[in-house]
């Protein structure tokens, strides 16, 4: 597992503005998705592509377009609901999949409680969408499960990181074609199990909710 922290002074503007408590909903929605985006660049560098013959109207000759399988855009519910369209927006031919993942509250294990995606994904390359690798539970699970149906180049696309899910990927995913792509790795997780300073509950500060 490797695990990529975008270095770039617009990415950490607008992080620095969607961390901030007084920034609303609307403002929030506009910059994680600008985010979203500008991660997205980063993450697609080694998306596969495949070399193709076209004719400018000057002259004949090869460039490169993506190659088939497409990519899965896999987003966590609900969360990563937020961050499709930036993601889409630079892979507009990329198939979009659905998981949801609830922790089961005996065995603190996450289980994927809703799954809208191809059964094979042999050979495909993924991107996982979830803005907060708080615990690195819900990830982990989500991961397993696309490379059990033969995803064999995962990258999870995080606004933000804490350093415990970062170690627990690593410990349990190791040896696993997975690259974590986020705009900032943080001090820590809290005892509610917020990242710190973080931005709150990512989903509630998206949709409004509190
Ligand atoms: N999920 C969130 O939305 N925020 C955190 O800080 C941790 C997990």
């Amino acid at each position: 597992m490797r695990t990529h922290v975008v270095d770039h002074p617009l990415v950490a503007h607008k992080l620095t503005t969607l961390r901030d408590e007084r920034t609303d909903s609307p403002t929030f929605r506009r910059l994680a998705d600008e985010l979203v985006t500008l991660l997205a660049y980063e993450a697609t560098r080694d998306v596969r592509t495949e070399l193709v013959d076209i004719t400018t109207p000057v002259a004949a000759t090869t460039g490169v377009r993506l190659s088939h399988p497409k990519p899965l855009v896999v987003p966590i519910i609900r969360a990563g609901l937020g961050m499709l369209d930036g993601m889409v927006r630079l892979l507009p031919t990329a198939e979009v999949g659905f998981l949801g993942m609830v922790r089961d509250e005996e065995t603190l294990q996450a289980a994927t409680y809703a799954s809208r995606m191809p059964e094979d994904l042999s050979g495909r390359q993924v991107y996982v969408l979830d803005p907060m690798l708080a615990t690195g539970g819900t990830l982990v699970a989500a991961i397993r499960d696309l490379i059990e149906r033969g995803a064999d180049d995962v990258t999870a696309i995080c606004l933000l990181a804490a350093p415990e899910g970062v170690e627990l990927m690593e410990r349990e995913l190791a040896g696993a074609p997975v690259t974590v792509v986020t705009a900032a790795l943080d001090e820590r997780l809290n005892e509610l199990g917020y990242i710190v300073p973080g931005l709150g509950d990512a989903g509630d500060r998206l949709y409004g909710t509190a």
